[in-house]
C-alpha cells in the first residue's frame, strides 16, 4: 500500500522558519523520518511539498487510484482553501491531517480547518513526530480496512 504525504506552503523553510514554533527539524529530516516509519509498516511513501494551492489540488486529484491514504499538512491553506477540501472530498481517500504546532493554542484564525471535516483524524502539536504518528495511524487504518 502507498501513502501520499503532502505538505503545503512555507514548509520548505522548516529548520529556519519561526524556529520557536516549528523547531529546527528540516523538511528533508521529516521526509527521511517518513520513509523510515512507512518502511517499518511495509508501506511506500511518496513525500511532496508545494507552495502552490493549485498544485496541491492537482496532487490530491491524482491520488485517486494511486495512493491508499493521504497525510496532509496543508499549512496556511488549511485555514483558507475550500478548493483543497473539495479535492479531498472528490477523491474520497482516507485523510490524516497533520500540523507541527498545536493550531488551537495559537491565533484565532488558525483554530478553523477546512480539512478537518473531511479527515479521518487530526494530529497536531507534536512537531515532526506528528508525521510518524500519522503514518502509524495510516497503517492501523489500512489494517482495519483489510479485515
Ligand atoms: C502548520 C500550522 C498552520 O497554521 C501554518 O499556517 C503553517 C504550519 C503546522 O504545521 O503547524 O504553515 O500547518
Amino acid at each position: 500500500a502507498k501513502i501520499l504525504i503532502l505538505n503545503g506552503p512555507n514548509l520548505n523553510l522548516l529548520g529556519t522558519r519561526e524556529v520557536a514554533t516549528y523547531g529546527t527539524t528540516t523538511l528533508a529530516d521529516i521526509e527521511a523520518l517518513c520513509h523510515e516509519a512507512a518502511g517499518r509498516h511495509g508501506l511506500a511513501a511518496d513525500f511532496r511539498q508545494t507552495n502552490s494551492e493549485g498544485t496541491l489540488v492537482d496532487w490530491i486529484q491524482s491520488a485517486k487510484g494511486d495512493a491508499d491514504v493521504i497525510i496532509l499538512n496543508a499549512a496556511a491553506y488549511t485555514h483558507t482553501s475550500i478548493a483543497v477540501r473539495d479535492a479531498l472530498s472528490a477523491v474520497a481517500l482516507p485523510v490524516i491531517e497533520v500540523h507541527l504546532s498545536n493550531i488551537f493554542a495559537r491565533e484565532e484564525f488558525r483554530h478553523h480547518s477546512h480539512v478537518s471535516p473531511v479527515a479521518a483524524g487530526v494530529i497536531c502539536g507534536f512537531g515532526a513526530d506528528g508525521y510518524r504518528l500519522a503514518i502509524d495511524a495510516a497503517s492501523a487504518l489500512l489494517d482495519r480496512a483489510k479485515t
